[in-house]
């Protein structure tokens, strides 16, 4: 028998993923490719957050792309050309790697069209994702494979209902990279309650030190809302000033909660974390890990 729970919250199982930005801080090696395509280690950063996305049991994604889409999509299709080249040659593993990224789940793209903002990517979201509560994971924000935060968002989305943001305590000086939000403790230790929030505030006017990174669990509600958002800072249609808005009504779309993350996270697209995410994650792997961390101690020791 199905419980009233799960009638009124259906299973969250369609992703997001905005990948349409046009990634000018790492310019000229995004001039031809998406940022999301940029390698770390030897994946490109958009296969771990379509993994992470698979992990948590969201085997529907829908990427947003920009005017560089091809090689996202051909990098989640079939390969027809190698897969046989590589079985001729009798090389299983390599094949394997080759095959992992078009199993990982059903792929749909829309384009953007003008990259308008992130509010604006995910409102193209709208007829694929329909009425049912919905993942955004960004693109270029890596989470590191071991540390769980989507599921445990879902969870907290399937508890609380309405919309739930993903924080991560970060530095005064640095709050105004990111959206900021304002909060009040719940029972739960690593959930709170959002009650405002502000885009990249200066750090005078910050209410906390709690920063928004690139994972979400929106009620669908946040369409109508996104969809009379006027432009706001920097011109683009914030989704931060459409949370806003479902932070202030619970009955349309709200409450909105956080989930305090306490894990690694890079910003891929900022070129100091990609390349603290490639040292860390190839510092780990079992394949390339000894060799690799030898090298680099006797570099920091020696040339440092
Ligand atoms: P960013 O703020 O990192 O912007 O976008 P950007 O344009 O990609 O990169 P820079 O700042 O110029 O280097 C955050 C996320 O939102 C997506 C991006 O692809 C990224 O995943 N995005 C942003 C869109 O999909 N469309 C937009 O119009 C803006």
């Amino acid at each position: 028998m199905v419980s009233g729970m799960t009638q009124s919250h259906p299973r969250i199982s369609k992703a997001v993923i905005p990948a349409a930005g046009l990634g000018t801080r790492f310019l000229p090696a995004t001039k031809a490719t998406p940022k999301e395509m940029l390698p770390v280690v030897d994946k490109p950063a958009i296969q771990y957050v379509v993994e992470e996305a698979a992990a948590a049991g969201l085997d529907d994604v829908l990427m947003i792309t920009g005017r560089n889409k091809r090689p996202l999509e051909d990098h989640f299709d079939r390969n027809y050309e190698l897969e046989s080249a590589l079985q001729k040659k009798g090389d299983a593993g390599r094949l394997a790697k080759v095959q992992e990224s078009s199993d990982l789940a059903t792929m749909h793209y829309v384009r953007q069209g003008d990259p308008k903002g992130l509010g604006h990517a995910v409102l193209c979201a709208a007829p694929h994702v329909g009425h049912e509560p919905f993942a955004v994971l960004l693109g270029d924000d890596l989470i590191d494979p071991r540390d769980q935060l989507l599921k445990r968002m879902v969870d907290v989305q399937e508890q609380r209902g309405g919309s739930v943001v993903a924080l991560m305590e970060v530095t005064p000086e640095q709050i105004h990279l990111y959206g900021c939000a304002a909060v009040e403790p719940t029972e739960d230790g690593d959930v709170v309650r959002v009650t405002g929030l502000v885009e990249k505030p200066d750090p005078a006017d910050a209410p906390s030190n709690y920063a928004i990174i690139g994972r979400y669990v929106m009620d669908p509600h946040v369409f109508d809302i996104l969809r009379e958002t006027e432009p706001g800072r920097g011109g683009e249609i914030q989704l931060t000033d459409a949370l806003q808005q479902l932070a202030d009504d619970e009955k349309v779309g709200g409450p909105v909660h956080g989930v305090v993350f306490t894990g690694r996270r890079y910003d891929t697209g900022d070129r100091g974390d990609y390349l603290r995410a490639i040292v860390r994650l190839a510092c780990e792997r079992e394949d390339l890990g000894p060799d690799f961390r030898a090298w680099l101690r006797s570099y920091v020791t020696e040339e440092m």
